[in-house]
């Protein structure tokens, strides 16, 4: 059975507190069959899996620390490195490109200062590109954490993001 975990409050100097994860990882104790739903549950932890937090499951499911690599590395929904509180995905599939996502992508990469992939300093915005959401009717899209948001602008996508707290 799947119990709650809340997410640990990451401060960048804060150091890892592995109590809520050692609680997590209870069930899967030996258990090297375990390590997608042991990395899952880590992840929704800490937000994303440090090395550390690799190596305690590893050891902990009595696995190679290559191994536990290995699938976190193979998986897209893990990430290795810490994530902005906010995600902002902008398609620039084939008819989000045509109409206009790659004004969209610059306006958010000269506002935020950062290259699509990658994270503000401050952790507020991870900005990443996507290849079609399947909303393409809607075109130019984005998904701005869980919301979706269609027939986008620069000045849109600047105003919702600036306003992301
Ligand atoms: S190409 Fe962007 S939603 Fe399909």
């Amino acid at each position: 059975m799947l119990t709650e975990v809340k997410p640990v409050d990451m401060a960048e100097e804060e150091r890892l507190d592995f109590a809520p994860l050692d609680e997590a990882l209870d069930e899967y104790e030996g258990n090297p069959g375990a390590a997608i739903p042991a990395l899952q549950k880590a992840q929704e932890i800490y937000g994303y899996l440090p090395a550390e937090v690799l190596q305690h499951i590893g050891h902990r499911l009595n696995v190679p620390l290559s191994e536990i690599y290995g699938v976190a590395t193979f998986y897209s929904q893990f990430y290795l490195t810490r994530r902005g509180r906010h995600t902002v995905r902008v398609c620039d599939g084939t008819a989000c490109h045509v109409r206009g996502a790659p004004k969209i992508i610059t306006a958010l990469e000269r506002d935020l200062d950062v290259v699509a992939g990658e994270t503000t300093p401050d952790y507020r915005v991870t900005l990443e590109i996507v290849y079609c959401l399947g909303s393409c009717g809607l075109s130019p899209v984005a998904v701005i954490d869980e919301q979706v948001v269609g027939r986008l602008v620069p000045e849109k996508a600047l105003e919702i993001v600036r306003g992301l707290e």
